[in-house]
C-alpha cells in the first residue's frame, strides 16, 4: 500500500541487517508515521500485546518473526527449548487472532527439518518471510474474488456508486499488504468501479477512525467516517449496498469472530436484506473449533473505554480521560457473528458459503492442529 505515494508493507526485515525486523507503530497513526525496530522476542511480544501492530494477518506475521528472533538469541544447544518457550509467550499475547498460533506452529514445525542450529535459524527466518509474503499474496488473491461480487452489484446498479460499509480495520494495516476487507475495494477501484466506503469509527480503540479512514484516503478511495451506531440507520435508508468485514478467527463451520460490534452490523444487514461478507485468508480459519461461542474473546483494559487518545494542541498523541474518575468499564474486544448471518466468505481460493461442507470442499487439504 502507498503512504504519500511510497509503497510500504507493514512488516519487513531490515535490508542491511536481517536481525532487525521493522514495523510501523500503529498507536501513533494517523498523526505520526513512526517505524520501529524489533530486535528480540520480547520486542515482538510487546508489539503484539500493546498493539503497536494489530489485525489478524499482521499479528501472525509478527509472531513468525518473533519466533525467528527467539531462535537467533537462543543459547547454543538450547534452540528447541527456547522456541517452545517463545511459542508459549507469543500464544498468550493476543488470544483471539487465529493467525498468531498458526504462524507460531508453522515456524516451530519448519525448524524440525534440521538438527543443525545455524540451519534452524535460517529456516526460521525463511519461514517467517514466507508467512509474510503469503499473507500479502492471499489478500491480493481474495481481492480478485471479492471484485466479482462488487462488479455484479455495480452492473445491477447500472454503474451508480456502490456503498460499502466496513467495521474496524481489516485493511493493509491489519495484514502485510492489501488487507482482507479492503482488498476487494482496492481491486474495484482499479477496475474503475465507482465506490464509496462507510467507515465505522470502532470504539474503543478507534481502528476505523484512525486507521481505515487514513488508509483509504492514502489510496484516494472516497470514504466517510460514521459513528458505530449509525450503520443500522444508513441501511434502513438504502445507503448501504453491501458490508465487508474482516475476521480475527473463523471456525471451519463459518462462525466469525471479529471486532466488537460486528454482530450488530450483521443483524442490521440481515434485517435490511443487505449482503454481509467476511473476507479472510485461510490462515484465519480455526479447524478445531466447531462453535464460534468457544472462541476465546479477549478482554482488554477498561481504560481504553474511559479514555480516548488523539492529537493535542502541541502535536503530541496523548490520552485524555473521558469519564468521571472511578467509572467501571468492561472491554470485550471481539464478538461472534453466527454463520447464518454471513452471506459468504471471501477467501484466496474463492467465495464460499459460511457452512462446514462448503468450507471443507474448498480446503480439503486442511487438518485440525496437532500441537
Ligand atoms: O484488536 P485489533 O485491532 O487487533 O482487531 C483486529 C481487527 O482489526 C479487526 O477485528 C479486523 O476486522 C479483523 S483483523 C483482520
Amino acid at each position: 500500500m502507498n503512504i504519500d505515494k511510497q509503497h510500504y508493507r507493514t512488516i519487513w526485515p531490515d535490508t542491511k541487517d536481517n536481525r532487525k525486523i521493522m514495523i510501523i507503530d500503529q498507536r501513533q497513526l494517523p498523526h505520526n508515521f513512526i517505524v520501529e525496530q524489533l530486535s528480540s522476542l520480547n520486542d515482538a511480544v510487546t508489539a503484539i500485546k500493546d498493539m503497536h501492530v494489530r489485525g489478524a494477518g499482521l499479528i501472525g506475521a509478527t509472531a513468525g518473526f518473533g519466533m525467528y528472533l527467539a531462535a537467533i538469541h537462543a543459547e547454543d544447544g538450547r534452540l528447541t527449548e527456547t522456541m517452545t518457550e517463545a511459542a508459549r509467550l507469543l500464544d498468550r499475547s493476543r488470544p483471539t487472532a487465529r493467525n498468531l498460533k498458526w504462524a507460531v506452529d508453522r515456524v516451530q514445525q519448519a525448524v524440525k527439518q534440521s538438527t543443525d542450529e545455524e540451519e534452524q535459524k535460517r529456516i526460521a527466518f525463511n519461514t517467517a518471510c514466507d508467512i509474510a509474503d503469503e499473507d500479502a499474496a492471499f489478500c491480493q488473491a481474495l481481492g480478485k474474488h471479492g471484485l466479482n461480487i462488487i462488479q455484479k452489484l455495480s452492473e445491477k446498479k447500472q454503474g451508480k456508486t456502490i456503498n460499502i460499509l466496513t467495521h474496524c480495520n481489516a485493511g493493509w494495516l491489519a495484514f502485510v499488504d492489501y488487507g482482507s476487507a479492503t482488498a476487494p475495494i482496492y481491486a474495484a477501484r482499479d477496475a474503475g468501479i465507482d465506490i464509496h466506503v462507510w467507515v465505522d469509527e470502532t470504539r474503543p480503540w478507534n481502528q476505523g477512525a484512525k486507521l481505515t479512514a487514513w488508509e483509504l484516503q492514502q489510496e484516494n478511495i472516497p470514504c466517510t467516517l460514521i459513528t458505530d451506531n449509525a450503520g443500522g440507520h444508513l441501511m434502513q435508508e438504502g445507503m448501504v449496498d453491501m458490508v465487508i468485514v474482516g475476521t480475527d478467527r473463523t471456525t471451519h463451520t463459518g462462525d466469525v469472530a471479529n471486532k466488537i460490534g460486528t454482530y450488530l452490523k450483521a443483524l442490521a444487514a440481515y434485517d435490511n436484506n443487505i449482503p454481509f461478507y467476511v473476507a479472510l485468508p485461510s490462515s484465519t480459519f480455526d479447524w478445531n473449533i466447531d462453535n464460534g461461542r468457544d472462541i476465546p474473546i479477549e478482554e482488554r483494559s477498561g481504560e481504553e473505554i474511559t479514555s480516548i487518545s488523539g492529537l493535542d494542541s502541541n502535536g503530541t498523541v496523548t490520552s485524555i480521560q473521558l469519564t468521571a474518575s472511578g467509572t467501571h468499564a468492561v472491554n470485550y474486544s471481539f464478538d461472534i457473528t453466527p454463520a447464518r448471518l454471513v452471506t459468504a466468505l471471501i477467501t484466496e481460493r474463492g467465495v464460499v458459503e459460511a457452512k462446514r461442507d462448503a468450507i471443507h470442499s474448498l480446503f480439503p487439504d486442511r487438518l485440525p492442529d496437532t500441537r
